[in-house]
C-alpha cells in the first residue's frame, strides 16, 4: 500500500453493493459494511438488558453504549462524557435546543444558515419563537452556493445566543469557513452548534479547531446505524438542564438521554469508526490516528472522481449545475432541461443509479433558489465506495438524457 485506498477491497466489505446498482445516494444514508451489520446482529444475540442493573447483561449495555460513546469522541476529537447519544441526529439537536432555549431570554438573538439542513434551523427557528428571541437568517450566495462569511460580522451582535451552522452542505456540498464563522460567535460569547453530519465521513473532524461548541453527527451517513450524537465539552452540558425523567440519571451526558437509544445500534457504533479508521489498513497508532490516515486517503480518492463529475456536468448544455462552493465535500445538486428532478432520478433509477431527487431537506435554500415548486433538484454524491467506472456510467447516463 502506498496510502491509497484499495477500492476493490473495501467494496468488498459491502454485502448491500450485491445488489448491482451505482450507490450515489449517500446523502440518504451511506450503505453499511458487514462488521456494522455483524456488530448489530452480535448484540441482538446477546443477552442485553437496560443498564443500571447489577447482573451481566445489564453490564453488556453499558459497555455497548461506554464504547460508542468512545468511538465517536475518537472521530472528532472528543471526550466520551461529552458524547450525546439519541434514536437520530434531529432527536438529539431538539433535546440539546431545548435545554439551550432555557436559558435564553426575550431580546436575545440567534443565528442560523439557508445552507443548513433543516434539522439544524427547525429546533432554533421554533424554540426562538416561543422564548421571544430574534432569529437572524445568514443567506446563501445563489451563484456561488457558498455562505459568505462577512456576513456574519453584522448578523452576530452582542446578542447573539446561539450561531449554528453546516460544516458540509448535503444539498449542495458547501464546506463553508467554519472556523471563522465559530470565531465571530465566540468573539461575543455565543455558542456554536456545528453539523457535520456530512463531513466526517470525506475528511477528518476536529471539533475544537472547528470552533464547535457542539458538532452534531448522523452515524447513519457514516455508514454506521441510524444513530444520531451531539458532542459537546462535558462542563458545557452540566451548566444545560434538558428534560429528563425523573428515573434518568442526572450526571453528564446521560441526563440529555431521556429518550433514550436502541443499544442493538449502538453496537454497530464503534464497528463504523471502526471501519473509517481501517479503510488504510497500513496505518498504525491511535484509533484516532489511523482515521486521520484513512480519511486522507479518502479525499485523495474521491476527489479526482468528483472533480471530473462535477465537470462533465457542469460542461453539459442540457444541465445546471447549483452552485460551484470553492471547497466541498463531493455531494451536488442539477436539474436537467426541460425534465422535473424527480423523472430524472427515476430515468437513472431506470438504468441502475441511485440518486437522490428533491430538497436534500434543505427546504430553506431551495425556497431561497425558487427550486422548491419545481421540485428541486437531483443530488449526487461519492463515497469511499464508489469507483471511476460508476463515475463514468453516471456520466454517460445524465448524458444520454439530452436525447429523450
Ligand atoms: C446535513 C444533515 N444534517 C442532519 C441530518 C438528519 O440526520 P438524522 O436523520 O440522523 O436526524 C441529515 C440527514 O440526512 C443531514 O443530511
Amino acid at each position: 500500500m502506498d496510502g491509497r485506498l484499495d477500492v476493490a477491497r473495501v467494496r468488498g466489505l459491502f454485502p448491500a453493493l450485491a445488489d448491482g446498482f451505482v450507490h450515489t445516494e449517500g446523502i440518504a444514508g451511506a450503505l453499511v459494511p458487514e462488521s456494522v451489520a455483524r456488530a448489530v446482529g452480535q448484540a441482538m444475540r446477546m443477552p442485553i438488558a437496560d443498564r443500571g442493573g447489577v447482573f451481566p447483561a445489564s453490564g453488556r449495555a453499558e459497555a455497548v453504549i461506554s464504547a460508542a460513546r468512545a468511538a465517536l469522541a475518537d472521530l472528532v476529537g472528543g471526550v466520551p462524557g461529552g458524547v450525546v447519544l439519541g434514536p437520530s441526529r434531529t432527536a438529539v439537536t431538539w433535546t440539546v435546543a431545548r435545554a439551550l432555549a432555557r436559558t435564553w431570554e426575550p431580546g436575545d438573538e440567534i443565528v442560523v444558515s439557508r445552507l443548513d439542513h433543516d434539522a439544524n434551523i427547525r429546533p432554533w427557528v421554533e424554540l426562538a419563537a416561543r422564548t421571544g428571541v430574534l432569529v437572524r437568517w445568514a443567506e446563501v450566495d445563489i451563484e456561488t452556493g457558498e455562505l459568505p462569511v462577512w456576513q456574519f460580522d453584522e448578523l452576530v451582535t452582542g446578542r447573539t445566543r446561539l450561531v449554528a451552522v453546516t460544516a458540509a452542505s448535503s444539498a449542495v456540498g458547501t464546506c463553508p469557513d467554519v472556523g471563522a464563522i465559530t470565531a465571530r460567535a465566540h468573539a461575543v460569547g455565543a455558542l456554536a452548534f456545528v453539523d457535520a453530519s456530512h463531513l466526517a465521513v470525506h475528511a477528518r473532524v476536529d471539533r475544537v479547531a472547528l470552533g464547535a461548541d457542539f458538532l452534531a453527527l448522523s452515524v447513519s451517513a457514516l455508514c454506521g446505524p441510524h444513530v444520531g450524537a451531539v458532542v459537546a465539552e462535558p462542563a458545557l452540558l452540566a451548566e444545560l438542564q434538558p428534560e429528563r425523567l425523573l428515573p434518568t440519571p442526572d450526571r453528564v451526558p446521560d441526563r440529555f438521554e431521556s429518550a433514550g437509544v436502541g443499544v442493538e445500534l449502538l453496537a454497530g457504533v464503534p464497528a463504523a469508526v471502526e471501519h473509517l479508521a481501517s479503510l488504510r489498513p497500513d496505518a498504525d497508532g491511535s484509533r484516532r490516528d489511523r482515521l486521520a490516515a484513512s480519511l486522507a486517503a479518502v479525499a485523495a480518492y474521491e476527489r479526482p472522481l468528483f472533480e471530473w463529475l462535477r465537470e462533465a456536468l457542469g460542461a453539459m448544455r442540457h444541465v445546471q449545475l447549483l452552485g460551484d462552493p470553492v471547497r466541498s465535500i463531493p455531494v451536488l445538486s442539477f436539474t436537467v432541461a426541460r425534465m422535473r428532478p424527480r423523472q430524472v432520478a427515476a430515468e437513472l433509477s431506470r438504468r441502475g443509479i441511485c440518486a437522490w431527487d428533491g430538497d436534500a431537506s434543505a427546504r430553506e435554500l431551495f425556497d431561497a433558489l425558487g427550486a422548491t415548486d419545481d421540485g428541486g433538484a437531483v443530488q449526487l454524491g461519492l463515497l469511499h465506495y464508489n469507483t471511476a467506472d460508476e463515475v463514468g456510467y453516471v456520466i454517460d447516463s445524465v448524458a444520454s438524457l439530452r436525447s429523450r
